[in-house]
């Protein structure tokens, strides 16, 4: 194991930033992120759920905001219903140079909060 990270987003802020920040939402999703989530009652906790996974990656990777794009980590909905974390481009290349070789995420949401774990293992 090379790291393990952890986040909690309460929705009602999160709400809050996307209504007053639209933009935030393209920039930090990617479209089946947001398909996904638009499936959904309140898509909004879903989101906050994998920007949590988003932010999680990060600390896992011992990183904070700013080394890599947030929609370079995508998190992937498995038919069994299972979040898969994806990484593209930059945020791709620093897991391949770290000797990461597979990322595992869990997510979970209340009407309040959402939490994400995700932990980085080697190969
Ligand atoms: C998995 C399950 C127990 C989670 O229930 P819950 O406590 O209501 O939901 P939580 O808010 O804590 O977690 C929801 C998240 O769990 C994750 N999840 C869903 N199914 C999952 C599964 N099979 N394995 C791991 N994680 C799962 C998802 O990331 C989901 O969030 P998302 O839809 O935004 O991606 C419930 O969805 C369930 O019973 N599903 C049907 C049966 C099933 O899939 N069983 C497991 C395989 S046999």
């Amino acid at each position: 194991m090379l790291g393990i990270g952890t986040d909690l987003v309460d929705i009602d802020r999160f709400r809050e930033v996307l209504r007053r920040t639209p933009t935030v939402a393209d920039r930090v999703f990617l479209p089946s992120e947001r398909a996904y989530a638009s499936e959904a009652v309140d898509p909004t906790a879903r989101l906050a759920a994998r920007f949590a996974a988003k932010e999680a990656t990060l600390k896992s990777f011992g990183v904070g905001l700013g080394a890599m794009r947030m929609s370079e980590i995508e998190v992937v909905k498995q038919p069994d219903g299972r979040p898969e974390i994806v990484l593209h481009g930059r945020a791709a290349e620093f897991a391949s140079e770290r000797g990461v070789a597979r990322l595992l995420c869990t997510l979970s949401h209340t009407d309040t909060l959402a939490q994400a774990v995700v932990v980085a293992l080697g190969s």
